[in-house]
């Protein structure tokens, strides 16, 4: 019988490999990077459907050349920011994304930031390491995340799942969103229709709103002037939700006390000046890395090609109007 062609831009976990090799006739990237776009393209050549990252950038020209044999590109992903849904739509070509599943990891290593950064954790593994402990009482004095306000800004499935920790944590929970939750999801968090006010009495702030034009470079240097002094903030959102340079003057001056950030512009580099930083806590995108998340993901992206080209409804197409992921 013959079996639909699928390009997949990168090497998946074992199970979601066996089903692809089962169900699709395959065409793999075979570099150790990812494709460049002209090699995407000429991979794509009558293929049906695509199955990438967010490490492949699909912008407005790759859609203009994409060949018409193309009607789905699944990512394995909740954040669709290196995808143009418009030239895509224009293309008449399907986007299916992975909402819902990654907010449980992600919200774990939301609080492993919070902890670490606040906690001073990068610090105390250098001293433990390289074995300048010393007896001091005074040594690595962190902050305590009980009874302090935390801002979440977008609070959608990840954002909750943050806010569910944080209560455990004895954390009095605000946020922002574009729409005021139902009562039943919002529970006791206080919302802020304006970002500003949130910024206001975010003691600690965490990012997990979609990189779009209206969020980019929503954290910079009149936004950070608006925390508390000393506030701590996490991002495990997108690197683009952060003006690098303002986020690092803050952090030298200590009007930052701290960062926790799992997400950066460019990545994977990063802007050096973090690294020069004892006051931060840095991780290499990890949110949604646990074998569980990952494989639900990749099966959820692989039913949403399966469903599209099999002409039924497809159980998570990106939406007209951008979501807080
Ligand atoms: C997502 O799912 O968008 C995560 O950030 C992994 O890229």
């Amino acid at each position: 019988m013959h079996k639909p062609v699928l390009v997949v831009t990168t090497q998946f976990l074992d199970e979601i490999e066996a089903r692809i090799d089962r169900d699709y006739d395959v065409r793999r990237n075979p570099y150790e990077r990812p494709f460049t776009c002209d090699e995407l393209i000429e991979a794509s050549s009558g293929a049906d459907a695509l199955f990438v990252t967010p490490f492949d950038q699909l912008d407005s020209d790759f859609f203009k050349r994409v060949p018409a044999s193309v009607k789905v590109v699944a990512t394995y992903s909740v954040g669709f920011d290196h995808i143009d849904v418009q030239a895509a739509a224009n293309r008449k070509i399907a986007i299916a994304y992975t909402p819902g599943i990654n907010a449980d990891a992600t919200a774990d290593i939301a609080m492993l930031l919070m902890l670490g950064a606040s906690r001073r954790a990068f610090e105390g593994q250098e001293m433990v390491r390289k074995g300048t402990w010393t007896l001091s009482s005074q040594m690595l004095l962190g902050w305590q995340l009980t009874g302090k306000v935390l801002g979440i800004f977008g609070m959608g499935r990840v954002g909750r799942a943050v806010a569910q920790r944080a209560r455990g944590f004895g954390m009095a929970i605000h946020y922002s969103n574009s729409t005021r939750l139902p009562a039943a999801l919002e529970k006791d968090a206080v919302f802020h229709s304006s970002p500003s006010n949130l910024l206001r009495v975010s003691e600690f702030l965490t990012l997990h709103a979609p990189e779009t034009p209206e969020t980019h470079h929503f954290i910079n240097s009149k936004t950070i002037d608006l925390l508390p002094q000393g506030a701590i903030l996490i991002n495990t959102g997108r690197g683009g939700l952060v003006v690098d340079e303002d986020l690092i003057a803050a952090l030298k001056s200590g009007r930052v006390a701290a960062a926790g950030l799992d997400v950066f512009e460019g990545e994977p580099k990063l802007h050096p000046g973090y690294l020069a930083l004892k006051n931060t806590f840095l991780l290499p995108h990890l949110g949604s890395a646990t074998v569980e998340t990952r494989l639900a993901m990749g099966m959820l992206a692989l039913d949403n090609i399966d469903a599209v080209l099999d002409g039924k409804p497809a159980p998570s197409l990106v939406p007209k109007e951008p979501v807080v992921a």
